[in-house]
């Protein structure tokens, strides 16, 4: 018997729990828009309040990728591998890792997203950089993996498209928030991408959608147990973000930081740390490494030898990006008409960040958004921002600042200020607190 979409909101509302063939009704009409935008919220409301068992989760997630293309890598030498992050601030790891993975003879198809609330988005980087095209046609993406090994692009329409509508009807109704809806949106995209493996990179902290290390691990748990369960072999790192990872935050100044990180002109050291630990993670999820020590050091090796960087120049220039990326031209291009130091009020060492707060002044400068179809400016941010445990002096900024106008920067001076605590040298956080191991079917 096929329910109706009303009866199959009703049975969640009340707390049972649902069949895969009800899920793959539900999400069907979602998609084909036999489902109306009331059901879907109310549908979302009832998940939100009596959540998904872990097999009801899994067909979520197969229902949703299966509402549009699913890409196929077969016939690629290598496995097709990728990293999701919940997000943070200073937090570009995939333009770091997509190129070293490759280096490593991994395939890294990876469909990333822009900005949300105070974290930044891969897409919008890339969108810093003059000529790189995030929407190629898939015709290109899969030419670009292939030759390559690496492209980064945006999420195109006909991938996950019930996910897209569901996501922008949880949006406004207050229902972002629930595991079970947030594990299968990420994963049915993922699982569209065609990926042989995932790492996930699940934040921790101040400046993480989950705050404490027991929301950030059953939200990985959730993501780890149902990507297997759905026939993805995934493992899942829970790393710190009570700091911002990189030195930078904004568009092209964390580009500028991933250049200079490739090419070893500058590694900030627990970017370092959580980059390659989720490559070696990747490798061995993906068979190219034994274990996660030997996937370390294939890791560094790729990084050291400047592997990934011509890796990295190469995507860019495939997509359509200039051939001297770490020039100083494009430096110019973005570079802002006010740029100045940002000083503590008192002398002493950094205690505590609020890292949402950072990523709240990047969004004030212009470098987010506060709608979501505005356009950002990607030359604004704050770049040598001291992490944690660092001596902020009358030498030592907690940041500069870069600006599109002098009262833009006072105010996002005045944030940045009140999010840097000072005082006695803290003790310092770890940068990875744990790993979670594949679980499931494989
Ligand atoms: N990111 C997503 O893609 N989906 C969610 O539900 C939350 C974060």
């Amino acid at each position: 018997m096929t329910l109706l979409p009303q009866e199959i909101i009703a049975r969640k509302r009340d707390g049972e729990v649902l069949s895969r063939d009800q899920i793959a009704g539900f999400i069907e009409g979602l998609t084909t828009g036999t489902v109306t935008d009331a059901q879907a919220a109310a549908f979302a409301m009832a998940v939100y309040f009596r959540n998904m068992e872990i097999d009801e989760r899994v067909a979520l997630t197969l229902a949703m990728r299966d509402s549009g293309t699913v890409l196929d890598w077969t016939g690629l030498n290598g496995p097709a591998i990728d990293k999701h992050s919940t997000g943070g601030v200073g937090d570009n790891v995939s333009l770091m890792l997509g190129p070293i993975l490759a280096a490593c003879g991994a395939y890294v198809p990876m469909i990333s997203g822009r900005g949300l609330g105070h974290t930044g988005g891969t897409l919008d980087k890339f969108d810093a950089i003059e000529g790189y095209s995030t929407n190629p046609d898939i015709e290109t993406f899969r030419k670009v993996v292939e030759k390559v090994g690496c492209a980064i692009i945006g999420q195109t329409d006909d991938l996950a498209p019930a996910d897209r509508r569901l996501y922008a009807i949880r949006d406004v109704t207050a229902t972002v928030e629930n595991i079970s809806l947030i594990t299968a949106s990420i994963l049915s995209k993922k699982l569209a991408a065609g990926l042989d493996a995932l790492i996930l990179d699940v934040k921790t902290g101040s400046g993480a959608f989950m705050k404490t290390l027991e929301d950030s691990t059953d939200l990985a748990n959730s993501l780890v147990t149902v990507a297997n369960g759905a026939g993805m072999t995934t493992g899942a790192l829970i790393t710190d973000m009570n700091e911002p990872l990189a030195s930078a935050a904004g568009n092209w100044l964390e580009v500028r930081n991933a250049i200079d990180f490739l090419t070893g002109a500058q590694r900030d050291e627990r970017l370092l740390e959580v980059t390659l630990d989720l490559c070696a993670h990747g490798l061995v999820l993906g068979g190219l490494a034994l274990d996660p020590d030997d996937g370390y050091l294939r890791a560094k090796v790729a990084l050291e030898s400047g592997a990934a960087a011509e890796k990295f120049a190469s995507m860019v220039n495939a997509l359509g990006g200039p051939s001297d990326i770490d020039g100083p031209r494009h430096d110019a291009r973005h570079a802002c008409p006010v740029v100045r130091d940002v000083f503590a009020d008192e002398e002493g060492y950094v205690t505590a960040i609020d890292t949402r707060a950072v990523g709240m002044a990047v969004v004030v400068l212009g470098g987010g958004r506060t709608d979501p179809k505005a356009k950002i400016d990607h030359g604004v941010g704050f770049d040598q921002l001291l992490g944690l445990g660092a001596r902020a002096d009358s030498r030592t900024p907690i940041a500069r600042i870069h600006a599109r106008d002098a009262a833009i920067a006072d105010d996002a001076e005045q944030r940045l200020k009140n999010a840097y605590r000072i005082g006695e040298a803290p003790k310092p956080n770890p940068v990875v607190y744990r790993y979670i191991e594949p679980t499931g079917n494989n």
